[in-house]
């Protein structure tokens, strides 16, 4: 039985076949593939480099068929997605320019139409949709989360890669949600979050940081800390600013500031402690920085900063009039060292943004509340920004987050305890197995160096590490905006229960090989 393909749009080979997974028989898909002679017309085909990320679309009746694979070509680094009607099925496979190897094959694929013919054609008109991006993101492509947690998925691997809790938030909080939903908190909230969300975020804040805040005027509720780091940047950042970072940096921070028009400037922190080299911070810094980035504690080194880096920081922040802007969602994740807001060290409140979010701290990284505390004068800016982005954040969600922030100490005490317990099984696994671990003092997340086991660089020996021993991680170059800074290390997360975590390390004791 063939399945009918009419519309790959490709020139390459390799696309032209692939297997049902529902089929007894793996069956060959009866393409009528290289004709699609794929698309001079699109710009993607003319991008020899392959910088910009492209799409090809198979398109199959009958609907029958729930999972589609390349034969020749497993997808890495490939995402799909697929859509239906009543009678046909699409299928997306995106490849992105942080897959060199596949360039070849996929350098002339691009966006496909589907026939627009009845379905049960052979031949087909094709039009030419060429994938289409503003400049400000053309060299961005789709998240190496999702690629690598695809990848894993196709593998059955164990995910340690993508940040998110495989177990579930609280009780308690959930049934906030519920009832909030029960009791019809159900319209649209006030913009900048109900004046209850906003008053247990002061109320939290104060508990961390000492500082009192004034919740109406002073707090912004958004929808998760990306949102919060949105609104920030593109309402208090100008086209040309100069925007400090430190790579490693979590990815959205450069995305982000490419929209806003930023110049980006650049500060790589090194293995094993990832320290702020402060004399290069100052041989950048200057009347010209407009704000800094700060993520304490780091995503993906664990890094927290210390009390001496931030106030050195601090002060040149003061001297040379910039701005901070400080992503804390690990901040109730600190083991090892005090978690510090650089909004608390003095002069610093009137000059930061301190962004955070209920994700991390309660296992609900779905929920999407997050919120911006800053002066009034920056506030302006970035619910301005808000306002136009979102408006207004999920009204019963924000309900159930106050009874998250209200949570007792007892709450926090356990979750450091337990993220404590597990940190301890995957680095001394991961040690075990013969990687060499930098510490972790806090978040989720532990970076290794993978070069003892002798792949070519992070990229392929994640790759190996789904295929042949079934544990997923994360590269580490694409938190650098020069990846070759780090492909030696590699990402992984312990936001898993203890019995994933230690399946993991047996994988990778029976299988990794040097
Ligand atoms: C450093 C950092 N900031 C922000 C976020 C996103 O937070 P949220 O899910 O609240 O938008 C993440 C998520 O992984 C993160 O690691």
């Amino acid at each position: 039985m063939a399945q009918r393909c009419y519309g790959v749009r490709s020139t390459c080979g390799p696309l032209t076949k692939g297997t049902r997974r529902d089929s007894p028989d793996p069956v060959t898909l009866e393409p009528q593939v290289a004709l699609a002679s794929a698309s001079a017309a699109s710009p993607n085909t003319q991008n020899s480099d392959m910088q910009l990320p492209g799409t090809c679309a198979v398109r199959f009746t009958p609907p029958s068929f729930n999972f589609f694979t390349f034969s020749n070509h497993s997808p890495s680094f490939i995402s799909s997605s697929s859509s239906s009607s009543s009678s046909s099925y699409y299928y997306y496979y995106y490849y992105s320019a942080s897959a060199p190897k596949l360039a070849p094959f996929f350098a002339a694929a691009t966006m496909s139409t589907v026939p627009n013919t009845v379905d049960d054609v052979t031949t087909t008109q094709i039009k030419h949709h060429p994938l289409q991006v503003a400049k400000r993101l053309e060299n961005f492509k789709t998240t190496i989360f999702t690629q690598m947690t695809l990848l894993g998925n196709k593998y059955g691997a164990i995910n340690l890669g993508q940040g998110f809790p495989n177990f579930d938030g609280p009780e308690f909080v959930k049934e906030a949600a519920i009832q909030a939903i029960r009791d019809g908190k159900n319209q649209y909230a006030r913009g900048y979050g109900i004046p209850d969300l906003n008053t247990a975020i002061a109320e939290r804040f104060k508990k961390d940081s000492g500082l009192v805040v004034d919740p109406e005027k002073e707090i912004t509720v958004t929808c998760g800390c990306t949102e919060a780091i949105a609104a920030t940047i593109l309402g208090l950042i100008n086209p040309g600013d100069e925007v400090i970072i430190f790579s490693p940096f979590f990815d959205c921070y450069e995305a982000l500031l490419s929209m806003a028009g930023a110049k980006i400037k650049n500060i790589t922190l090194r293995p094993p402690d990832f320290a702020v080299p402060i004399e290069e911070l100052k041989s950048i810094i200057s009347k010209n920085t407009r704000a800094i980035i700060i993520n304490t504690p780091h995503n993906p080194t664990g890094k927290i900063f210390t009390r001496e880096e931030l106030n050195s920081i601090a002060s040149l922040c003061i001297e040379n009039d910039v701005l901070v802007f400080t992503d804390e969602v690990y901040d109730k994740l600190a083991f090892d060292k005090e978690h510090i807001s650089p909004a608390s060290l003095p002069g610093m409140f009137e000059r930061t943004v301190t962004m955070n979010s209920l994700g991390k701290t309660f296992s609900l990284t779905g929920w999407k509340i997050g919120w911006a505390i800053a002066p009034p004068h920056l506030t302006w800016g970035l619910r301005l920004a808000h306002s136009y982005l979102t408006f207004a954040i999920s009204t019963p969600m924000q309900w159930a987050a106050i009874a998250a922030l209200r949570a007792p100490d007892s709450y926090y005490v356990e979750l450091r305890r337990d993220y404590m317990a597990k940190r301890a099984i995957l680095v001394e696994g991961l040690e075990a197995v013969g990687f060499k671990v930098f510490p972790s003092s806090g978040s989720f997340f532990v970076l290794v160096d993978h070069t003892p086991f002798g792949h070519e660089n992070d990229v392929a020996f994640c790759e190996y590490l789904i295929k042949e021993v079934g544990v997923a991680a994360i590269p580490t170059s694409i938190f650098y905006l020069n990846p070759e800074k780090g492909n030696n290390l590699i990402r992984f997360t312990f936001s898993k229960d203890e019995e994933t975590l230690r399946a993991a390390v047996e994988r990778m004791k029976k299988k990794l090989r040097k």
